[in-house]
């Protein structure tokens, strides 16, 4: 069981700074967090884009982000994602914007087989100390950072979220209430499949528009195995 939600979460760690870490951190220092961002090749190469940030961005190593963040949002190709220490990140929510694509990972039988799903299988690794909520993944990366809305706004879009844990799911609404969308609850890990790549809602309705929310939930209905 991940922390209590409360006002003190004004912290979020990135380990991946890219293209989805770099634009969701450029999101939450707009709403008024401090981030701290890592990647593979060292903090002095995040500079640039520190510098762009502002005074509410610094870079660090991965385990130093963990350990800084209220929340941590691991963002780096999937082959990496037992780069989270898990020490790091215990009673924390753990944002999972990962996504499988065998020819980048390299083939992961589990996965292949639908047997289980990428972001149980960092559950897994990070055992019951943290608690992963899988976001961001169906939304490419532009978008992400254009479509963002205030609160109530109409053309306020809105993105699936699942985890396992009630606190850490109720977190990360908040966090993206608070960064400009709105969230569709997808259910658990287990059912994460259904927002996972070449589903119906991979990558299509979460764009404004009336109900985007219900689009989501007729997507993730429509969502098939196999
Ligand atoms: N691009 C999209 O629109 C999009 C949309 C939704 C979900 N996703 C998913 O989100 C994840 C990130 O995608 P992206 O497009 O943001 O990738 P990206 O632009 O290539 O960024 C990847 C980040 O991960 C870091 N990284 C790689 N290996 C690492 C390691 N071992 N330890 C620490 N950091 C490491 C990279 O650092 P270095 O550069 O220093 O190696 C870089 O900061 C992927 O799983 C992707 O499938 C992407």
């Amino acid at each position: 069981m991940v922390r209590p939600v409360g006002r003190d979460m004004t912290t979020v760690g990135f380990i991946g700074s890219g293209k989805i870490g770099g634009t969701v951190a450029r999101l939450a220092v707009a709403a008024g967090y401090d981030v701290v961002l890592s990647n593979s090749r060292g903090p002095e190469t995040l500079a640039d884009l520190v510098a762009d940030l502002g005074p509410k961005a610094r870079a660090a190593t991965p385990a130093e982000a963990a350990q800084a963040g209220d929340l941590v949002v691991l963002s780096v190709p999937l082959h990496a994602y037992r780069v989270v220490p898990a020490a790091a990140v215990a009673g924390k929510p753990v944002l999972d914007t990962n996504n499988y694509y065998p020819q980048r990972d390299g083939r992961i039988a589990e996965l292949d087989a639908g047997s289980t799903t990428s972001s149980a299988l960092l559950q897994e690794h990070l055992a019951g100390d943290a608690a992963v909520v899988k976001v961001f993944n169906n939304i490419n990366w532009t978008q992400l950072g254009s479509l963002a809305r205030p609160s109530g706004a109409a053309d306020r879009s809105a993105l699936p979220v699942a985890a396992d844990d009630a606190r850490a799911k109720e977190a990360v609404v908040a966090f993206l209430d608070a960064i400009g969308y709105d969230a569709v609850d997808t259910g658990s890990l287990a059912d994460s499949w259904r927002q996972q790549p070449d589903t119906p809602v991979y990558g299509v309705p979460y764009a404004g528009g009336p109900a985007p929310a219900e689009k989501i939930r007729d997507a993730l209905a429509e969502a098939g195995r196999g």
